[in-house]
């Protein structure tokens, strides 16, 4: 039963391929819709741009700050980088906290690697929430998402938050030329090297893609799709929604994502045997991947894990009926991907008359085999032969590489 709940029939892809045009429709004409379609105001690049800078990128399970090198000819290279990991203190406190904290950052970055001192900085700022734009430079957030809920932020234009900051910081030889979401980033690196690439999608912790719309010459449109809503939910995805932060909304997202796989397995598990052995939210989506691996006689791999948790290992019926939750959600994550990727494209593309490289970035995507294979299989169910028009291009690090990309067009121009 349950099963059957997570299983999506051809026809139901189909019709959520046909809501997803007339979303996309009503979201660029400025009617309601589920898609916001944000205009970027971000332009394509020839893969001929040049120049040194930083990206800061902040919007994942980490915040990264990079200095990146554009050499012409498609070649991009990091000569230095540094990760910190978030904690929750920080993304859910003040907004001087958050900002001061980036601020504080970067500062420790320069010094660290010797960038600065009199030179002028360009910077290309990665922050991969809904904002709304009138320029490449400034951007208004709409809403937090992905657990971030820093006070007195919503409303306000995020790039003079960082320049507030740096200034407080005493850094004022920086420039915030670009400020970028992480689909477009991905979208920008990939294409760089490959004019065929016209869609970038991220499926990390987050979901969201971004393409270049014809109508609006070329410019990169954020599609925000992990807000789309109209798809079936169970009722464990109610139930899960109901205790995030943000209910109600983001319900792609939430049945596709990294940040809620995990707990929505947990759920579905603790409510099928009535077994309570698992914390909310503790069961991560790294642990569902593991789980659904696991291929050890009698799944030694899901009592150790489970042990890892400080949890009972359960008994071997129990751990497989685990290991099918975790199949059947992932696999239910992935078709709804791929049908969102064959909605855009075929937007794009009404008869796949050509051939279309998907740049993709996200932990799903890049640390999980199995889940790469789903996608694939997926597109072929949806496209049949046709889906060999569509190849998917790991691209790692668009969020920060994208952001000097898009910096580097926005000074050039
Ligand atoms: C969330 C954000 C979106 C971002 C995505 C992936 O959906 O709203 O802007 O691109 O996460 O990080």
């Amino acid at each position: 039963m349950v099963e059957k709940s997570f299983r999506i029939s051809p026809e139901t892809i189909n019709k959520i391929i046909k809501d997803f045009h007339s979303e996309m429709s009503a979201g660029l004409s400025g009617r309601k819709s589920s898609l916001a379609m944000i205009p970027t105001f971000a332009s394509m690049p020839t893969g001929s741009e040049t120049g040194r800078f930083i990206a800061l990128d902040l919007g994942g399970t980490n915040f990264r700050i990079l200095e990146i090198t554009l050499g012409g000819r498609g070649r991009i290279s990091i000569p230095a980088q540094h990760r910190f990991r978030l904690k929750t203190r920080d993304i859910t406190g003040t907004q001087k906290q958050l900002f001061g904290f980036i601020a504080a950052s970067l500062k420790r970055f320069m010094l660290a690697n010797k960038i600065g001192a009199g030179e002028k900085i360009l910077l290309g700022f990665t922050f991969s929430f809904p904002v709304r734009q009138t320029n490449i430079s400034n951007g208004i957030l709409l809403s937090w998402n992905k657990g971030f809920s820093a006070k007195n932020t919503v409303g306000k234009d995020v790039v003079q938050l960082v320049n507030k900051a740096l200034k407080r910081k005493g850094l004022h030889n920086i420039k915030i030329a670009a400020l970028i979401n992480d689909t477009i980033g991905t979208l920008v690196t990939k294409r760089y090297s490959d004019p065929g690439c016209d869609l970038g999608v991220i499926l990390g912790t987050g979901t969201n893609a971004a393409y270049p719309e014809k109508k609006m010459g070329e410019m990169a449109i954020n599609i925000e799709w992990g807000n789309f809503n109209r798809l079936p939910r169970t009722i464990y995805d109610r139930k899960m929604d109901a205790t995030t932060p943000n209910p109600g909304r983001q319900t792609l997202e939430k049945m596709v994502s990294g940040m809620y796989l995990g707990e929505l397995a947990r759920l579905i598990f603790s409510d099928m045997t009535n077994k309570k052995i698992l914390k909310p939210w503790e069961f991560t989506t790294t642990h569902l991947s593991l789980a659904e691996s696991d291929i050890s006689r009698r799944l030694g791999g899901i009592a150790r894990l489970l042990k890892g948790l400080g949890a009972p290992s359960l008994t071997y019926a129990d751990r497989l009926l685990m290991k099918r939750i975790c199949g059947m959600v992932s696999a239910r994550s992935a078709q709804i991907s791929a049908a969102a990727i064959v909605a855009v494209i075929l937007r794009i593309d009404p008869g796949l008359k050509r051939g279309h490289t998907v740049a993709i970035d996200g932990s799903l995507f890049e640390k999980w085999p199995k889940y790469r294979s789903h996608i694939k299989s997926s597109l072929v169910a949806i496209l049949k032969e046709k889906a060999r028009k569509i190849s998917l291009a790991l691209t790692q690090d668009g969020s920060g590489k994208g952001a000097a990309v898009v910096a580097a067009t926005a000074s050039n121009s």
